[in-house]
């Protein structure tokens, strides 16, 4: 039996900014397959990127990244398939849009390794923990 799992993905505000990414984004994650379960447009300050980032905390990008994090509009998504996470992670890219291949969001959207247009968590743990950040349990469709 194939099991559902979950994952956070967040549209990041560089792409919330281009024309038509944020349409073209949902579209391609919807065509892979995935259901949106949960999806908010919002503004977060510092600390909230801080405290989202916080495993990343120390490292010499934190500053920049939870600044840019906190610069404008992001779109957060929960979003549910068969091997969600690790499918996410395929279909965005590389974090390094230099290093994404063709067809992957970050290949079409990114600009660089910090404004790469968007997140999505990167295990199990991170998904229960990213998901919980953004959504209550009743947020998200049955
Ligand atoms: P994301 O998948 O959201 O997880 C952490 C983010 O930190 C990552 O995407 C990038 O936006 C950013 N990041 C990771 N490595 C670097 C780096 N070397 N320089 C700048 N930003 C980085």
């Amino acid at each position: 039996m194939k099991t559902l799992e979950r994952t956070l993905s967040i549209i990041k505000p560089d792409a919330m900014k281009k024309p038509g990414a944020t349409g073209d984004i949902i579209s391609m994650l919807e065509q892979k397959g995935f259901r949106i379960i949960g999806a908010k447009m919002l503004e977060i300050n510092k600390a909230q990127a801080e405290g989202f980032y916080a495993v990343h905390a120390g490292k010499p990008f934190f500053d920049s990244l939870t600044n840019f994090m906190s610069s404008g509009p992001i779109m957060v998504l929960a979003l549910e398939k068969e091997n969600a996470i690790a499918d996410l992670r395929e279909l965005m890219g590389a974090t390094n849009p230099a290093n994404a291949k063709e067809g992957t969001i970050r290949k079409k959207w990114a600009a660089n390794i910090e404004k790469n247009a968007i997140h999505g968590s990167d295990a199990e743990d991170t998904a229960r923990f990213e998901l919980s950040y953004f959504f209550a349990g009743y947020e998200l469709a049955r």
